[in-house]
């Protein structure tokens, strides 16, 4: 690594002709670098109790706002932008939405470098196993993903350099001690930070709940972050992308034109007039009320946890398909044809389907049974 030697000593020379009694050579200015990590497909927050603030359309408003008092900033991602499970249109309309966004690099992590999302990201500035170094300006950005340590063969040299990874702890620990970078930014990882030797180590705060700024200088890296309030604006270019995911993703449904598998919870009241009585009074009843309170019913993500069946012959819209909206008894029940052959009876591990610690983090199997029972 450089360190701006040529231009302080070019400085330190007008000083001295100057016949200023300056003792010590101005350093040269810090480099601004913005990052996020672990997006999981977030093009916005999902509003439920786990991420209630953030997504890409936020943490990219967050991103401009700092751009235009540090127009030389970079912004990078230290990997994980695409959904936990395979979703090959999200991680297009990601891609295309982190471009617009104006990502400088983007680490691929162990998901997003899934051989079936081959080609999806060439407009990206992507860092991938066989290309996994780039220098941008004074600083130079490396991908360390699952399989260790990078090859740095022919990698130029820079003033700053900074890892960006999803290699786990572990392995960004030994490498701190064997390369000695400026910092480390992991994809996921426990909060806070740390130094080795001279590496700052921070985890970027997932699914852009909060924007990281890391502040590179010859005094040492230093890293904070903006979050994501209720009140930060989102931004229109990024939106532009989500009306387009979701357009996408309808149309795909229309083309596929999947039959509708699902009755709707007013057929099996018929017979099951105490659960649909019990099921009424629940959230579960009223899913879909909220992302129309929340102007969200348009993002197909939402409604597959949100309606009944989504996608996957169940809820399309609310015109067609009313008795679909909101989490409905064969969200839970699915199959089966009463009474001669009874759906099954339900199972409290099946909650996790939705559930899951980033939408429902206080889930309680047994708790939250209690509050839904019939
Ligand atoms: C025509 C009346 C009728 C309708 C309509 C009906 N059920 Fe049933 N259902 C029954 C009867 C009767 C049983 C009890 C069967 C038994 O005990 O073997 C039953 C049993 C069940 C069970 C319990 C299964 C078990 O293993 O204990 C579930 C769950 C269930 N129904 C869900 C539904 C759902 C969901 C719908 C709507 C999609 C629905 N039923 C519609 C009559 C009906
Ligand atoms: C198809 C997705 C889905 C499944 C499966 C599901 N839930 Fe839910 N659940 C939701 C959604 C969405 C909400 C939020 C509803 C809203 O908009 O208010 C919710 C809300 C709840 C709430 C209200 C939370 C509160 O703060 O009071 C309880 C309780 C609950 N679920 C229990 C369960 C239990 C128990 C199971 C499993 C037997 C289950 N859920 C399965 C989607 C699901
Ligand atoms: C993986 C399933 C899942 C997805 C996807 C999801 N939600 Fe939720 N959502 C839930 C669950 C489960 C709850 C209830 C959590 C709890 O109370 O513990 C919930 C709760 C909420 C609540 C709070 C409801 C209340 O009564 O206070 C809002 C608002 C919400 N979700 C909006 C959204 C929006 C908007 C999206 C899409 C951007 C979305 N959700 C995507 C599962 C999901
Ligand atoms: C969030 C998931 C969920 C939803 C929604 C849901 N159920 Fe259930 N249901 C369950 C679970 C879990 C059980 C098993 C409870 C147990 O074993 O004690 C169950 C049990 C039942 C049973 C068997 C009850 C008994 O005592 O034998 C019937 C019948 C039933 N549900 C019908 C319905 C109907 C009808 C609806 C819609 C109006 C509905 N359920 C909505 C999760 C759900």
């Amino acid at each position: 690594m450089e360190h701006g030697i040529g231009k302080s000593m070019t400085r330190a020379l007008v000083v001295l002709s100057l016949g200023l009694a300056v003792s010590c050579a101005r350093k040269s200015p810090p480099s601004y670098l913005l990052f996020t990590g672990s997006l999981s497909g977030y093009l916005e927050a999902c509003s439920c109790p786990g991420t209630p603030y953030g997504g890409l359309n936020a943490a990219t408003h967050l991103a401009r706002e700092f751009c235009s008092d540090h127009p030389d900033a970079l912004l990078v991602d230290a990997g994980g932008f695409t959904t936990d499970t395979l979703d090959t249109l999200n991680a297009f309309f990601m891609a295309r939405a982190m471009q617009l966004a104006g990502y400088d690099a983007i680490a691929l992590g162990p998901r997003d470098a899934d051989a079936r999302y081959t080609g999806l990201f060439s407009s990206l500035p992507a860092l991938t196993p066989e290309a996994p170094f780039l220098r941008i300006r004074d600083v130079l950005l490396v991908r360390v993903g699952p399989e260790g340590k990078p090859d740095l063969s022919g990698a130029p040299g820079a003033r700053f350099t900074v890892f960006l990874s999803s290699g786990g702890r572990d392995t960004d620990e030994a490498l701190a001690r064997e390369f000695n970078p400026d910092a480390i930014i992991e994809s996921e990882g426990d909060f806070g930070q740390f130094t080795i030797g001279q590496t700052l180590v921070v985890a970027a705060v997932p699914r852009g709940m909060s924007l990281g700024v890391l502040k590179l200088s010859d005094a040492g890296a230093e890293a904070w972050f903006i979050p994501v309030t209720d009140s930060t604006p989102t931004d229109p270019e990024v939106d532009f992308i989500l009306r387009q995911y979701g357009d996408a993703f309808r149309q795909n449904l229309a083309l596929t034109g999947a039959k509708i598998k699902f009755r709707g919870s007013g057929y099996c009241k018929f017979c099951h007039a105490e659960e649909f009585a019990a099921w009424k009074e629940t959230e579960h009843a009223t899913a879909h009320a909220t992302l129309v309170a929340d102007g969200k019913q348009d993002n197909p993500w939402c409604l597959t946890c949100h309606t009944t069946g989504y996608g996957r012959g169940g809820f399309s819209d609310q015109e067609k398909t009313p008795q679909l909206a909101g989490v409905t008894c064969e969200s839970c029940h699915p199959g089966g044809h009463c009474p001669d052959q009874p759906p099954p009876r339900g199972n409290l591990d099946e909650c996790a389907a939705c559930h899951t610690p980033d939408q429902s983090p206080g889930f309680n199997g047994y708790d939250y049974w209690e509050k839904i029972k019939h």
